[in-house]
């Protein structure tokens, strides 16, 4: 069933308004290069209203504002969130496939995890409320401690377009169930599912201002926010370039930032492995969301003896994968999200090309598909480590691979980048496998996989793919301060000035 894009202004203190400006920007989809709608476009003027509307819901009534609240009175709001996810599923999933150009299964995936995001957070912020207040132990007996766990402020959340609405959920859950109040802005390139977001907060009854979502463009919406005095800290998610900026906008009032940027992540197949399956694993590692994925393991290390048998394999298996329209019945591979990444693809294979490189499949657009920004799934061969398409984040479905002799190697090759954030190691040998996984320098080891992600288990990367922990308890604690408390607790008096009466 066809669906619509549903046409929403900003959402700014629990209502919609419409940007100060009254600009606009279409919703491309990247399966037909068809506007099909379009969003607000906020500037600096619309941020200042989200983010005092985000500053008045934190403290606004005594005892029953947001940020003293008590955990279980936010997870309610986070569970009510959660299912109406679940009960708009098929119209989000629908949505986030025709605007960022995902598989529609794997669309449906994004939204499940999305939900169960919400249930997780609401769990670990009603626990939070046994955990706010903990026991410090002193060496001295005069005085006691302990720390209280409390909300940073106003959050300022800036979110890409390979996930949409899930990369928004990793920020705006564990922030909510903190205490702490947000301004979302999504990527201007699939910002339709957030705004359904903004309506469900809206039909749930979230307290007015505690979430904001406004959309536009990153200098136009996004810098505002990252360099507003009033926001306590942003959490960003996307290019190391942006993230940069950011860091530099943020260091002017000393704000706290956490940064999950680019990779170019390896994925190490030793010769021992199950050919058929570490294929498999390696096609989904860097072909799954049409490799616009942070964690992409697009640098594939094979080992020497079985290189041969694998790479026929893989390619092989690579051609089979069905690419076509987002929302028909067994994609496995949509377009990239936009033109510009659409080109930005084709250059860098074409650059691979001339610097020596083999296309082993693939290599540009389908034969079959003569609209949309689609880019065959592609491999390529006899690559050198200073060759850009080795050195640099592709985004996109292109994977470059080189052979290895031994462990050593290896190793060397797969920390041979700038980035740190995922790594893959395929084998039958436990203590290989635990020795490897050791040397990457990497934030996520994946272990004869590559991607699955759990909210549970912590995610974010080292180098140059940024720091901070998103998921997992060290989701939450993104959000939270550290406030120690200390007491005197003796009767004597302190005696360090001896008293004039005595002198
Ligand atoms: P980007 O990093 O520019 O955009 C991400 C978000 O930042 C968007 O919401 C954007 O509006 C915002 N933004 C842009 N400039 C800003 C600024 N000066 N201040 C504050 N916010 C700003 O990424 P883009 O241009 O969409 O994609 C370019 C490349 O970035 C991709 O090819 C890929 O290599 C990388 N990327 C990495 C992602 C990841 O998950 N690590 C996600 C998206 C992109
Ligand atoms: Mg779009």
């Amino acid at each position: 069933m066809a669906v619509a894009v549903p046409s929403r202004q900003l959402f700014i203190n629990g209502e919609w308004k419409e940007p100060v400006k009254g600009k606009r920007l279409p919703v491309i989809n990247p399966a037909t290069e068809e506007t099909i709608g379009e969003i607000p476009a906020a500037t600096a003027e619309d941020i200042e209203l989200a983010v005092d509307a985000a500053r008045r819901a934190l403290t606004r009534n005594r005892g029953k504002d947001w940020s003293r609240a008590s955990g279980a009175f936010r997870a309610k709001y986070l569970r009510a969130i959660a299912s109406k996810i679940v009960e708009r599923k098929t119209l989000l999933a629908k949505l986030e496939a025709l605007d960022c150009g995902k598989p529609l299964d794997e669309a449906a995936w994004d939204i499940d995890d999305v939900a169960a995001c919400f249930e997780y957070y609401a769990d670990l912020g009603e626990a939070l409320d046994q955990k706010q207040k903990a026991p410090v132990s002193l060496p001295m007996q005069t005085f006691k401690s302990h720390v209280l766990k409390e909300p940073l402020g106003v959050v300022g959340l800036i979110t890409p377009w390979n996930y949409p609405l899930l990369m928004a959920t990793w920020k705006v859950a564990p922030a909510l169930a903190a205490g702490c109040t947000a301004v979302l802005k999504p990527s201007e390139l699939a910002s339709v599912t957030c705004l359904e977001l903004a309506d469900i907060c809206k039909e749930i009854g979230l307290p007015s201002g505690v979430l904001n979502i406004v959309t536009g463009l990153g200098p136009e919406a996004g810098a505002p926010l990252a360099s507003h005095p009033l926001v306590d800290k942003i959490a960003f998610t996307g290019s190391t370039a942006t993230g940069k900026a950011i860091m530099t906008a943020a260091a002017q009032m000393v704000k706290p930032v956490s940064l999950e940027l680019g990779g170019k992540s390896p994925i190490i197949v030793f010769e021992d492995v199950d050919i058929d399956k570490a294929a498999e694993w390696t096609m989904f590692g860097v072909f799954w969301t049409n490799g616009q994925i942070c964690s992409a393991t697009s640098r594939l290390l094979v080992q020497e003896s079985i290189a041969n048998e694998f790479v026929e394999k893989l390619v092989n298996w690579t051609k089979s994968i069905k690419i076509s329209d987002p929302l028909e019945e067994g994609c496995r591979l949509g377009p990239v999200v936009s033109e510009g990444q659409y080109l930005k693809m084709l250059k860098f294979i074409s650059t691979a090309k001339s610097d020596g490189a083999t296309i082993l499949c693939g290599g540009g657009r389908p034969q079959h598909l003569s609209k949309g920004f689609f880019v065959e799934p592609t491999i390529i061969g006899d690559v050198d480590t200073s060759m850009q398409i080795w050195r640099e984040e592709v985004f996109g479905p292109v994977l470059c691979m080189k052979t290895f002799k031994t462990e050593e190697e290896a190793i060397e090759l797969a920390n041979d980048t700038r980035y740190g954030l995922a790594g893959a190691v395929l084998s039958k040998d436990p203590e290989l496998r635990e020795r490897v996984t050791k040397h990457l320098q990497a934030g996520i080891v994946w272990v004869n996989c590559s991607q699955p992600c759990f909210c549970q288990a912590p995610w974010g990367g080292t180098k140059r793919s940024g720091f901070g922990r998103e998921l997992g308890e060290w989701g939450l604690d993104n959000y939270l301060s550290v406030k120690q408390v200390t007491e005197y607790i003796s009767d004597d008096p302190w005696g360090w000035y001896p008293s004039p009466s005595k002198l």
